[in-house]
């Protein structure tokens, strides 16, 4: 069942908790985060980056309206994200699709220009129906990223983050508290103590990005601090390619694509079920 992300985000902290919101490239990863939330019960988000739209030739439409047909057909309730968008003529083509929520990234201008930016998305977006995020501090870890206005390891400082939330009218603010995206060991420190202020600080849910680095303890402490927005990525990739490599190492003959397919999506379904029952 498709759903609003803004749904999602306000039952998540009701409860206290957090929605998994987890990045797609293929239809397996869809279909992989669909089976395990079906298997666990569990509302979750399907978001896509830019990135991803771009591997995709830059179109919106083929891969997110699979997506939302991979939605529509699961019987528990999934939201449809567009993620780290910085191109507005792609965010111009969120309005009328079938996201519910987008996050507009402009971290790599300077901080009047973020803002400025930001508060024109938002605006923007509001205007179409949409809920958004927006980023402040430094998360960091994207190969092909521009820069980050932001040191590396800076991160999110609440009176500034309250500010920039007040300035732009965004819903939701993803901070910089010690994850870093596309790690694929699960080696990062969160800093609690922050998550807390911040939470304290900001009146809108806090989104916590490069969360595939964040070892479960970590997560769950975070979520108590005040995370209510878990974005996931690399993780379903670590499962699918090691995977796909063990099926094509082990058979030199194989040229089936289902027959390694199949077992990676069976792997990220994994992988997607063991942050859901972290997040439970
Ligand atoms: O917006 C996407 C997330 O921040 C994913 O990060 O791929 O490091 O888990 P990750
Ligand atoms: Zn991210």
């Amino acid at each position: 069942t498709v759903v609003r992300t803004d749904e999602l985000v306000a039952q998540a902290r009701r409860r206290r908790g957090a929605v998994a919101a987890v990045n797609i490239i293929t239809l397996e990863h869809a279909e992989a985060v669909a089976q395990a939330a079906a298997a666990t019960g569990t509302a979750v988000i399907l978001q896509l980056s830019e990135n991803a739209v771009r591997f995709h030739g830059g179109q919106l439409e083929p891969v997110s309206l699979a997506a939302a047909a991979i939605a529509r057909h699961c019987d528990v309730p999934i939201a449809l994200h567009l993620d780290h968008v910085t191109d507005e003529a792609l965010l111009a083509q969120v309005a009328g699709s079938v996201f519910s929520s987008v996050m507009y990234d402009a971290g790599a201008l300077p901080h009047e220009e973020n803002v400025e930016r930001t508060r024109r998305a938002a605006a923007f977006a509001h205007g179409a129906g949409l809920w958004v995020e927006a980023e402040l501090g430094y998360v960091g870890g994207k190969a092909d990223a521009p820069a980050s206005a932001h040191a590396p390891g800076v991160r999110t400082d609440p009176d500034e983050a309250a500010a920039f939330v007040a300035a732009t009218g965004v819903d939701a603010l993803a901070v910089a508290v010690g994850s870093s995206h596309a790690m694929t060991s699960r080696t990062a420190r969160l800093d609690d103590a922050l998550i807390a202020r911040l939470s304290e600080a900001v009146p809108v849910p806090l989104v916590l990005h490069g969360s595939s680095g964040v070892p479960d303890d970590e997560l769950r402490r975070a979520v108590v601090a005040g995370i209510a927005k878990v974005n996931f990525g690399t993780g379903l990739n670590v499962a699918m390619t090691a995977t796909i490599r063990g099926c094509l190492d082990a058979d030199a003959a194989l040229v089936d694509p289902r027959r390694y397919l199949a077992p990676a999506r069976t792997a990220m379904a994994d992988t997607v079920g063991a942050l859901l029952q972290v997040l439970a």
